[in-house]
């Protein structure tokens, strides 16, 4: 038998990428690729990359340029670029970059086994259709690896918010939902690995309207169909938008077990001007009315959020709007960025805000955020948490996990496995995680 091939894989951007990462090296796997850390012993190279922030091409550019030596010593390595870059860019990136030998946009990788076959022949080869079929369904070359005890799991994809700053519509194309039976046949295999939580994905997860046996269903109804999945503890969901928070999902906060007390959802800006001109579709009262509903439900649940500084034509008293919308809300964690143009999406043509304005907001709006976020993990101290243990500590003995909020907790003495549950006291609060001991 000839030795594996290697395949390097360097994931950019968000989850949805990580999770394509492992079933784009799942696929390639079937074609006798093993996965290599580095790309020194790699016969193939893909960059799965990101087109949200500023010059993300650009970087692409030159981080393909930093192959060139490779490629010349291994004329047989082959160079492929995935992801949002590859769908934004196309054609252009193997005219500006010759070493790239494929080029495959995200709706499209359940062909990369036959793109692959093809860049060894020597073709050139380039997919950035929206095909109508399930990528995932067709990327079956699944081996049953043991995995470690979270995953990632994708239920939606594409968008059709068009947010007026935003690519992903067009990157990742309409919005479409996979059929539930998919979904959940993949959860029960990911339990059977070794998986306790799983996180579902979507570029705006909750307006999840999959087939499933009696019609559409909401994500609140999978979420329901996964809590009877025997093994599964957990339960996340993450991109949310504000206006399909629908009541069910809700509720599901309130009546849920395994749906963790943890809400990622998005604002962006407090200040119904700018809402308005970001194609947002939602005011900052609505906003706050319905998170007043999800705490009605849930009264712990931890809010996490995006925000958008600098977007055209925001004036400082929108910003003030921002930072009271978020001194209000008292979020959890955050993210936070400066506006960037995206070319191609409405807000790139408007009058920009003045960049050393835009760093300034962003500094006061950051300084806030991590105060509020120091604060509610402090109030964690004393208090009684379940921890799905993740991995070893640094000190022996010790063993870290992520507690229902998604706070990272350190336990020492801890005598548990990687992937168990356990009732956690927290004692204190670090600089980015906190520390606890075991209650029984
Ligand atoms: N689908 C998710 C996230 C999309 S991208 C959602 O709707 O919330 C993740 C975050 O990047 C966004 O929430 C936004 O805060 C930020 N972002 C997107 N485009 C941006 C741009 N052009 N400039 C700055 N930040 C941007
Ligand atoms: Fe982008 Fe999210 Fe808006 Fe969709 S809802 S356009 S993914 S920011
Ligand atoms: Fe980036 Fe595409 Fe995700 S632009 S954030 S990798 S959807």
């Amino acid at each position: 038998m000839s030795a594996p091939k290697k395949l390097f894989i360097k994931t950019y951007g968000c989850q949805m990428n990580v999770y394509d990462s492992e079933r784009m090296a799942e696929a390639l796997g079937g074609e006798g690729y093993v996965e290599t850390k580095s790309p020194d012993d790699a016969d193939m190279i893909l960059l799965n990359t990101c087109h949200i922030r500023e010059k993300a091409a650009e970087k692409v550019y030159s981080e393909l340029g930093r192959f060139k030596g490779l490629k010349a010593e291994k004329p047989d390595l082959k160079i492929g670029v995935a992801g949002c870059v590859a769908q934004a860019e196309g054609q252009e990136i193997m005219r500006r970059q010759p070493l790239v030998d494929l080029v495959v946009g995200p709706q499209s990788y359940h062909r990369l086994p036959e793109m692959e076959a093809k860049a060894r022949e020597g073709e050139k080869v380039l997919d950035t259709d929206f095909p109508e079929e399930d990528k995932f369904e067709k990327l079956k070359n699944r081996p049953k690896a043991k995995r470690g005890p979270t995953a990632f799991l994708t239920v939606q994809e594409g968008c059709d918010k068009f947010c007026a700053f935003c690519v992903v519509p067009y990157t990742r194309g309409a919005e479409v939902s996979r059929p539930a039976d998919r979904i959940l046949r993949e959860a029960q295999d990911l339990v059977e690995r070794g998986v306790r939580e799983i996180t579902l994905l979507g570029q705006n997860v909750n307006a999840y309207h999959g087939a499933g046996a009696n019609g559409d269903m909401t994500l609140a109804q999978l979420i329901w169909e996964l809590d009877k999945v025997d093994g599964l503890e957990r339960i996340r969901f993450t991109t949310s938008h504000p206006n399909d928070m629908q009541d069910d999902l809700i509720e599901a906060h309130g009546t849920c077990a395994k749906l963790m007390p943890y809400l990622h959802l998005p604002v962006q800006a407090g200040s119904d001007k700018i809402l308005k001109r970001m194609n947002r579709a939602h005011t900052a009262e609505s906003y706050l009315r319905l998170i007043e509903r999800i705490r009605a439900a849930r009264p712990d649940i931890l809010i996490s959020g995006d925000f958008i500084v600098g977007f055209p034509e925001e004036t400082e008293a929108d910003f003030q709007a921002t930072l009271d919308l978020v001194e209000e809300v008292k979020y959890g964690t955050a993210y936070s960025f400066k506006y960037s143009t995206r070319p191609g999406t409405p807000a790139a043509e408007r009058p920009q805000v003045d960049p050393a304005e835009a760093d300034d907001r962003l500094q006061r709006l950051q300084s806030l955020l991590t105060k509020q976020q120091r604060e509610v993990q402090d109030s964690m101290v004393g208090r009684d948490v379940t921890v799905l243990f993740e991995k070893a500590g640094r000190f022996p003995g010790q063993m870290v996990g992520k507690s229902d909020y998604l706070h990272a907790v350190h336990v020492a003495d801890c005598d548990r496995a990687i992937g168990d549950l356990a009732r956690v006291r927290i004692l204190s609060s670090g600089a980015n995680s906190l520390a606890g001991a075991l209650i029984d």
